[in-house]
């Protein structure tokens, strides 16, 4: 894996571009926020860092003990590198949360802070206060966190298969490309994370919804990570939280873009993209890509609603793994999530719902093994996946 020296991708103040998934923060001084506590199903709300770190659910580890874990935050133990800074492999002993040799006891990721200043601390904190309260299979477990001396380190369960962004769009071998059952298992677990935070329960807005924070499981269950911008839904009927803008560009919604009203639909767009993401295999900006295809949604819109040209923008990684009205109830579903006007979008458990459907049918394999049930006449028409001309730019 790579080093831990790649230049930071995290502005702060000023919005920054730096590439394809460039993420850009604006100071806030106001960004970290506490559950509230008005939900019956998720514990009352600390009220200040000391009540946050003692929240009996996390551990507390020693900087010591998360060292020699992950042997000495060896470069060959990291897993990722983002703008809060390196993600290492780990091992400790699941009963004393001890460092353990390699290859032995539970294995962890563990997050190291590598920003100085106030906003690292305060998304440090917003993650602990979010994931040391909410949890739900689709959202990745926080098994502790380290605040010793200028240390500051989470610990998450370790997700065997990396992030949704590595499996989409890097070319090493060890990433398969996904199939097309696999992406749509993937797209609703993803779904029902977001649906989750959305619902009463936790009303929570998540902010930061892309690929490279949808965690894979081995059993490629989605989970979602990185709870440092994530923030409380409005309250007392309002319709919106207003914030300074913070997220990553491409995958935050326009209206959030231009007004900072943040709202569960904005995740809802983001969703949106991700899904256009695993569809076409494509980044949501790549500036590798020739002029006119760069922007992924604006190359992709004209296709996503005809049943005839939708399939030249799916990735032909696929090709063969899925039915044309599959393909386009997948791509009508994102067109939805991406509308301009956000009440035009539909709500999580919608997504969940149209997901949950294209999960049965969509697929040509699921689709032979109901005719060989059925012994009916097949309808080939209906599954044809030969190559498409793909548009240029
Ligand atoms: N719990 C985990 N298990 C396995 N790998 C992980 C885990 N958490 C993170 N990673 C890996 O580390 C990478 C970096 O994660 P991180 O959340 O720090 O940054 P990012 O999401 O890629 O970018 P950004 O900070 O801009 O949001 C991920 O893309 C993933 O590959
Ligand atoms: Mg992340």
């Amino acid at each position: 894996m790579g080093s831990c020296c790649s230049a930071r991708i995290r502005a702060h103040h000023s919005p920054r571009r730096d590439g394809p998934s460039s993420r850009y923060t604006s100071f806030d001084g106001r960004e970290t926020s506490s559950r509230r506590s008005s939900s019956s199903s998720v514990p009352l709300t600390p009220r200040n860092e000391g009540e946050l770190l003692e929240m009996g659910s996390l551990k507390s580890f020693g900087f010591n003990d998360l060292r020699i874990a992950t042997r000495n935050f060896r470069p060959d133990s990291v897993l990722g590198e983002g703008g809060f800074g390196c993600v290492f492999k780990g091992w400790i002993d699941e009963n004393t949360f001890k460092a353990a040799k390699a290859g032995t006891g539970m294995v962890i990721a563990a997050k190291r802070l590598n920003q100085e200043g106030l906003q690292g601390h305060k998304e440090w904190l917003t993650e602990i206060n979010y994931l040391g309260q909410l949890h739900h299979p689709n959202l990745v477990k926080l098994i502790g966190y380290c605040l010793e001396d200028e240390h500051r380190l989470l610990v998450y369960e370790f997700m065997p298969r990396g992030s949704l962004e590595n499996h989409l769009f890097r070319r090493a071998s060890y990433f398969q490309p996904l199939s097309w059952n696999l992406r749509m298992k993937v797209a609703l677990g993803a779904a029902k994370g977001l649906a989750f935070l959305h619902s009463p329960a936790a009303k929570v807005i998540y902010r930061d919804f892309k690929s490279s924070n949808i965690l894979l499981d081995t059993n490629y269950n989605a989970k979602l990570s990185d709870f440092g911008l994530a923030k409380d839904g409005p309250l007392d009927g309002k319709s919106h939280v207003s914030t300074r803008i913070m997220g990553t560009y491409g995958y935050a919604a326009p209206e959030y873009m231009a007004t900072g009203h943040l709202t569960a639909r904005s995740d809802v767009y983001s969703f949106g993209v991700v899904l256009l993401e695993m569809l076409t295999g494509r980044r949501v900006l790549d500036k590798n890509r020739p002029h006119g295809e760069q922007n992924l949604i604006d190359w992709a819109r004209p296709y996503l609603a005809s049943k005839r040209r939708v399939l030249r923008v799916m990735d032909a990684r696929m090709e063969g793994q899925y039915t044309t009205s599959g393909a386009l109830r997948a791509a009508t579903l994102a067109v939805k999530c991406l509308a301009i006007e956000p009440k035009y979008r539909p709500m999580m458990d919608e997504v969940v719902k149209a997901l949950e459907q294209l999960q049965d049918t969509g697929s040509v394999k699921t689709e032979e093994a109901q005719r060989h049930h059925a012994i009916t006449s097949a309808d080939h028409s209906s599954r044809k996946t030969a190559s498409y001309p793909r548009p240029s730019a």
